[in-house]
């Protein structure tokens, strides 16, 4: 009976593990621009030596892409595409799949380092040479869901001074700069790579300017009527954030508005993606957990900053948008 019951749990765990398939083989395709190479029907061996890769393995990949309907098999040994709709896009054309990327490459393998880590009581460290330009794109994969409820906070307001803080690649400043071109963007980034293709996405408008600085160093020129914050709360550390409401507080003008984009922790009951994502943070010593529901209200407050209420961007992700005014009778 034993046996039966160790075979059938056995059994339940390859099937929960199927779905992995399907991420894998789209992050090697996505990778290796395979979906690509393969949109017009080819053989593994007309692949394998056009890309110079090991066929042994394409050809692996291939077997997995028939099994999952990523790749359809076509007479001669040769293989297409499948509904391309559902796969990523080649990486130049603003693709899902740098999600793929962040998660294989990023967040599975500091899942995988939990019984180390817990065993030996250490932490990884975020790289981010290496892995800020795909966690900056990630981000951007939002802007659409978010730009509306920010863009409505410069409606009917002709001039206004807006400062993002950690642009990233500057997509929000980007699209607000276009359709607000009466008001000044200015973009702060740490990381120096982003910052450039920041400056190279925005090269074009002339109310943008992008900053390579860390927000600690950031002495602004003038009071902003906005202050974005977007996904970056987790960089910060949890010590340092009243700090941080306190100093925009400061930036900003009388009336100003904060809007702060940030996945929301709330206990035990969030869904799991939020759950996956904050113990990924964890495994980090420079990356911080993502913030509750009640801190982002006491921080508002102890910033002085009227509470202007959230928004949901994304529920399953736990994303919100939290907007915060700075009001004259409050200061
Ligand atoms: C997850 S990305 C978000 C980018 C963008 N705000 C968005 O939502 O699409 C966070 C960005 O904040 C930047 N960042 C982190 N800490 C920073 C700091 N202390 N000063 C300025 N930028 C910072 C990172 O380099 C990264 O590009």
């Amino acid at each position: 009976m034993i046996d039966v019951m160790k075979m059938f749990t056995a059994r339940m765990w390859m099937k929960r593990n199927v779905p992995f398939l399907y991420s894998w083989h789209a992050y090697v395709g996505y990778e290796l621009d395979l979906f690509k190479a393969f949109e017009r029907g080819v053989t593994v061996a007309d692949v394998a030596d056009a890309y110079q890769i090991d066929e042994v393995l394409l050809n692996q990949w291939t077997n997995v892409g028939v099994s999952i309907g990523h790749l359809k098999p076509m007479s001669r040994e040769r293989y297409k595409t499948g509904a391309m709709w559902k796969l990523p896009r080649p990486k130049d054309q603003s693709s899902s799949g740098v999600i793929l990327k962040e998660m294989m490459e990023l967040h599975i393998p500091s899942l995988l380092a939990y019984p180390d880590m817990m065993r030996n009581k250490t932490r990884n460290h975020f790289d981010s040479d290496k892995h800020a330009d795909t966690v900056a794109q990630t981000s951007r994969l939002l802007e659409v869901i978010a730009l509306p409820k920010i863009a409505k906070l410069l409606k009917g307001n002709d001039k206004q001074l807006v400062l993002d803080i950690g642009c990233g690649e500057g997509g929000y400043i980007k699209r607000l700069a276009e359709r607000f071109p009466e008001s000044q963007f200015e973009g702060i980034e740490v990381s120096e790579s982003v910052a450039k293709t920041a400056e190279k996405l925005t090269d074009s408008l002339e109310n943008v300017s992008i900053e390579h600085s860390d927000l600690w160093d950031y002495e602004p020129q003038q009071a902003y009527d906005l202050i974005l914050m977007n996904n970056i709360i987790h960089y910060i550390p949890p010590e340092k954030r009243q700090e941080l409401f306190e100093k925009l507080g400061q930036w900003l003008s009388d009336d100003g508005i904060l809007s702060v984009v940030t996945p929301i922790s709330g206990g035990q009951d969030s869904p799991p993606f939020v759950a996956a994502f904050n113990s990924f943070f964890h495994s980090f010593e420079n990356l911080h957990p993502l913030p509750q529901k009640e801190q982002l209200e006491q921080w508002g407050e102890g910033a002085n900053l009227e509470f202007l209420g959230i928004q949901t961007v994304i529920r399953e992700g736990s994303w919100y948008v939290v907007q915060y005014k700075k009001s004259s009778s409050m200061n």
